[in-house]
């Protein structure tokens, strides 16, 4: 009998050093995520600073990582690591340490698409998804929603033409006054407020097609945040901004998410990125999906949010479907340049 595939994953594209072991494409055998606190102090990720502290972080959690898993190096079958879209610097580090972990090994060291990673970051806890599927990644760089015709087959319907959803949370965060990020505290406050409170523009609803754009929501937010002079601001008013927001956020995703839906007769919806922790965005599509027969699938908040173990997944389907190439191993910042999007369905 040949020795179970052990894979170690590990993510670095930007401001969480993770890393897990993965048997068999299916059971985790640990999984550890390191956030860096750091960057609340200034406000946003700082490219840098987040660079030097994976570089610090990540070859003790790797230790860590193999120790909770009761796993030797040498028990390792390969190495998976996170090669794009992200932060150069940081996906360096992940990338030069899967290296040279997996040349010292003598075993496959494999790239992975990030954003891809989170299209499948619910098969952990999911199981493969119905297909024809949809996925919304939702994160701090990304909106994207996708057609998923199966591993590597993918259409991409629509992103975002300005701010990622996460860019415009954390930044009416920051306009009120909220810690970094500020995705999860404009969520808590939203529930508090009235969200018909303020009547906010639904970006892009009008127009055919799947692209958003957030910005021009993320002005009309901080316009009104100017009504509130100074701070300490009234906590009644800012719950009420959250909450209106937010439900403009919410209508927007979930009117092109159904749209895609239903053109491509999707039997399956996805969500990924830390953004579909979002109490209000995961309330909303479980019921459309429930009144339409879809199949949601969100992965736990560890699983939406960046992690090794959706890196340590895909590295896994992709060398069972082939052999690496050093091409896959190339850092590339931006999402359009990975050959990603466009590729045949
Ligand atoms: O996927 P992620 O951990 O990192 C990347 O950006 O790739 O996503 C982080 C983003 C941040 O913008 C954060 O504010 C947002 O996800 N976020 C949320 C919530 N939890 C995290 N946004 C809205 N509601 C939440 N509950
Ligand atoms: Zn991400």
């Amino acid at each position: 009998m040949s020795a179970a595939a052990l894979v170690l994953g590990i993510e670095t594209s930007c401001d969480d050093t993770s890393v897990a072991v993965l048997e068999e494409a299916r059971r985790l055998r640990s999984h550890l995520i390191a956030s860096q606190d750091l960057h609340r102090l200034y406000g946003g990720v700082v490219p840098e600073l987040a660079a030097r502290a994976h570089l610090e972080l990540l070859p003790r959690l790797v230790e860590r990582g193999l120790a909770e898993a009761e796993v030797t190096p040498h028990k390792l079958t390969a190495v998976a690591v996170t090669r794009a879209p992200g932060l150069v610097g940081s996906l360096v580090v992940g990338v030069a340490f899967a290296r040279a972990y997996g040349f010292a090994l003598g075993i496959p060291v494999v790239g992975v698409n990030h954003i891809e990673a989170h299209l499948h970051a619910a098969a952990l806890e999911h199981g493969a998804a119905p297909l024809p599927a949809v996925a919304l990644v939702v994160s701090g760089g990304h909106t994207e929603l996708v057609e998923m015709q199966g591993f590597g087959r993918y259409r991409w319907l629509g992103s975002t033409r300005d701010d990622a959803v996460g860019e415009a949370y954390d930044k009416v965060a920051k306009r009120l006054g909220l810690p970094f990020p500020g995705g999860p505290h404009v969520d808590r406050l939203a529930a508090t407020g009235d969200s018909c409170a303020f009547d906010f523009p639904r970006p892009m609803l009008d127009r055919p097609g799947f692209d958003f754009s957030f910005s021009g929501l993320k002005t009309a937010v901080a316009l009104e945040a100017e009504a509130l002079g100074e701070p300490p601001f009234d906590p009644a008013r800012v719950a009420d901004l959250c909450a209106s927001f937010q439900a403009a956020v919410v209508d927007t995703l979930t009117a092109k998410t159904l749209r895609a839906i239903e053109q491509i007769g999707a039997r399956s919806l996805t969500l990924g990125g830390g953004v579909a922790c979002n109490r209000a965005l995961r309330e909303r599509l479980t019921d459309e999906c429930a009144a339409r027969g879809v199949a949601l699938r969100i992965p736990s908040p560890r699983l939406c949010a960046d992690n090794a173990a959706m890196v340590a997944l895909v590295g896994a389907w992709s060398l069972a479907a082939g052999p690496p190439s050093e091409a896959q191993l190339e850092v590339v910042a931006s999402l359009e340049e990975t050959g990603l999007i466009g590729a045949p369905v």
